[in-house]
């Protein structure tokens, strides 16, 4: 077979060449590639990772086509201090967002990536957020220096040739996305196997619709169709266009009778959204099935008759390792056995990967994910983890097993239901029904979570995150309220909102709701409530349902503990309505008038 010249350009289009053609006189890089998006690309991409000591190729008969990465220490998780939206305006922004003058960031940007790609390859890296072709989708370019952004950005996004197609053809905008590890190498300098640099900088400008990112390697910082473009530069353009870019899960839930209805759901990161997406019925729901369109991003818009459909951007899971086992998530375990980039889990001696929570007895000995020795022994000693909490999997959405027959259409999904939830310890109930639409989105608005290793931050405190967009939208916060306000007028069917917490305390800190499949018990009320057939009762803060109204059929589950679960506690409460008001305080200016009397009501019902 002859190898193609992958320096030879694959456009044509002016455009892209000429900013080609700029962007590597401003980084020096010693070789462009243009990416094709080829299984034989991706393995020679592969082979010279392993050859780099970047990747370590698994054991091929137990993890057939997978490999492994360790990053760096430093560079493990999504920056948000060092992210910013650089409107021209810091009001566009909003106190939510950092936000430096955009001339003054593009010098400071051409001086941090001046010469940044030296002794490495450019890699021009075309596609698609959202099925090719879809009337829903995006396209963008990311030119990087990172090997292993493009392997994972193959699995995660439609790349390559066809994409390539799409620009030429179209008129179609397309997103121009620079990133780089900051990593030069000067002539004989040995590189590492995970180059990145101290300074970081994760940089949207959404007026241009432009992303520079700079310094990481690792996931939203680095895969930039993801998080970058598509939710904070997609937030900006579903504004300016009708439609929503949300930090949302999409399932379809089939009941024994053939009828399938969609919800899709926003929790924070690191709240369950890959496990929720992807969850299996208990038994006792024989006949029931729930169908997977997306783990992490949805893009929704209003269809000719006012039905609000869905399409998942992204073509792959960028999903939490730990916790994820053959109990927890099936599917996930099926969707990673093969094909599949591990990074920052642990490395078995017989060539496998591990972490904590995939099995109930942990291997006898391992490699961590900085490649130390880790026992056991140790971890009960040291509390040494073996993976790091945010350790990820990157693997290829159509190898799920429930993965919808209709997950790639172009028109999406019609979505029936719109979930939010976050994980909180107390106060929040397992699940409730905002009245109407837009009590619904002062419950998305005033949503809180306790922090996670998805983001540099401190662990387990609770922090507002609105819609589960706090890191991710890409202009003012109260702007983006005031959007979802005014989509209901484009819909002649709102879905209905709830808001659930599977993560509810018990005084002894264990869970008290089991949460995983059983999940499935409060979906079913909620796909009932939707369809207008179960019944609930009215409380101060939306429709809960009582004991009766859930199936519990196959689950001993006391009626007592159900009533902890559902409690409502009006003392909580008082210091809850406060911490939305921490937040309103700061986008008061901004607010739209129907959250300030929903919380009006609220109050009063109270
Ligand atoms: P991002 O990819 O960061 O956006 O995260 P995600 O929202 O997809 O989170 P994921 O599904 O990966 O879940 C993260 C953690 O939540 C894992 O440790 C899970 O074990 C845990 N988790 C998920 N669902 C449940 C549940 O129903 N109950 C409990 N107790 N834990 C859960
Ligand atoms: C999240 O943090 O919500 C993720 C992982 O899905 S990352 O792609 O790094 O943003
Ligand atoms: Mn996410």
């Amino acid at each position: 077979m002859s190898r193609r010249d992958v320096s030879q350009p694959l456009s044509t289009n002016p455009h892209l060449c000429k900013w080609v053609q700029k962007m590597a006189e401003l980084t020096q890089p010693a070789a462009i590639h243009w990416v094709d998006g080829s299984p034989e690309e991706y393995e020679s991409l592969c082979a010279q990772m392993v050859e780099a000591g970047t990747f370590i190729k698994l054991n091929q008969q137990l993890w057939p086509g997978c490999y492994y990465a360790r990053s760096d220490a430093s560079d493990v998780a999504r920056v948000e201090d060092r992210t910013y939206i650089c409107s021209l305006s810091r009001d566009s922004a909003g106190p939510t967002n950092n936000w430096v003058d955009p001339f003054e960031m593009r010098r400071k940007l051409k001086t941090l990536f001046a010469g940044s790609m030296a002794g490495r390859t450019m890699y021009v890296l075309p596609f698609s957020m959202g099925p090719i072709g879809s009337p829903m989708a995006q396209i963008g370019v990311q030119l990087t220096d990172s090997p292993y952004v493009v392997v994972n950005m193959r699995i995660m996004a439609r790349i390559g040739l066809p994409v390539y197609r799409e620009i030429e053809k179209d008129s179609k905008r397309v997103v121009p996305c620079l990133h780089s590890v900051g990593v030069p190498l000067h002539p004989g300098q040995k590189d590492v196997p995970w180059p990145c640099n101290p300074e970081k900088y994760i940089v949207h400008f959404p007026e241009t619709r432009e992303i520079w990112s700079y310094g990481s390697g690792y996931g939203g910082n680095a895969l930039l169709g993801k998080k970058c473009f598509a939710l904070r530069i997609a937030s900006n353009m579903a504004r300016d266009e009708g439609w929503m870019a949300e930090h949302m899960l999409i399932l379809g839930v089939e009941n024994p009778q053939g009828e399938k209805t969609y919800i899709a759901a926003a929790f924070p990161s690191a709240c369950g959204k890959t496990n929720f997406a992807m969850l299996v019925p208990p038994a006792a729901f024989k006949g029931w099935r729930v169908w997977t369109v997306g783990d992490d991003i949805a893009w929704l818009r209003p269809d000719a008759n006012g039905r609000l459909r869905a399409i998942n951007p992204e073509a792959g899971f960028f999903g939490v390792a730990p916790g994820t086992s053959v109990k927890t998530n099936p599917n996930a375990m099926a969707a990673l056995a093969k094909n599949t980039i591990f990074t920052n889990v642990a490395l078995t001696p017989e060539g496998g990967v591990w972490w904590e929570g995939m099995t109930e007895t942990p291997p006898a000995e391992c490699l961590d994910w900085q490649g130390r020795p880790w026992t056991p022994t140790l971890a009960r000693e040291t509390g040494a983890k073996a993976a790091h909490p945010n350790a990820r999997f990157t693997a290829p959405a159509s190898q799920c097993p429930t993965i919808d027959p209709d997950w790639e259409k172009p028109e999406g999904v019609p979505i029936s239901a719109i979930v939010f939830g976050g994980r909180r310890a107390t106060t929040m109930p397992l699940v409730y029904q905002a009245f109407n639409w837009s009590a619904g989105v002062y419950m998305g608005a005033t949503m809180g979570s306790e922090m996670t290793a998805a983001a540099a931050g401190t662990l387990g405190k609770v922090r507002r995150d609105p819609f589960a967009m706090l890191p991710f939208c890409g202009y003012h916060m109260g702007d983006y309220f005031r959007h979802w306000i005014k989509m209901q007028r484009s819909l002649t069917e709102t879905p209905r909102i709830f808001h659930v917490n599977w993560f509810r305390k018990d005084a002894n800190g264990g869970f008290l709701w089991p949460g995983f499949g059983e999940n499935m018990r409060v979906l079913k009320w909620i796909v009932d409530r939707a369809r207008g057939r179960a019944l609930g009762r009215e409380t101060p803060i939306g429709w809960q349902p009582r004991y009766e109204d859930l199936e519990w059929t196959g689950l001993e589950f006391p009626r007592e503990t159900f009533d902890a679960l559902q409690g409502f506690d009006r003392s909580a409460w008082r210091s809850e309505i406060i911490g939305h008001e921490e937040l309103f305080i700061d986008l008061h200016s901004h607010l739209p008038k129907e959250l300030i009397y929903e919380r009006e009501l609220l109050i009063c019902r109270m």
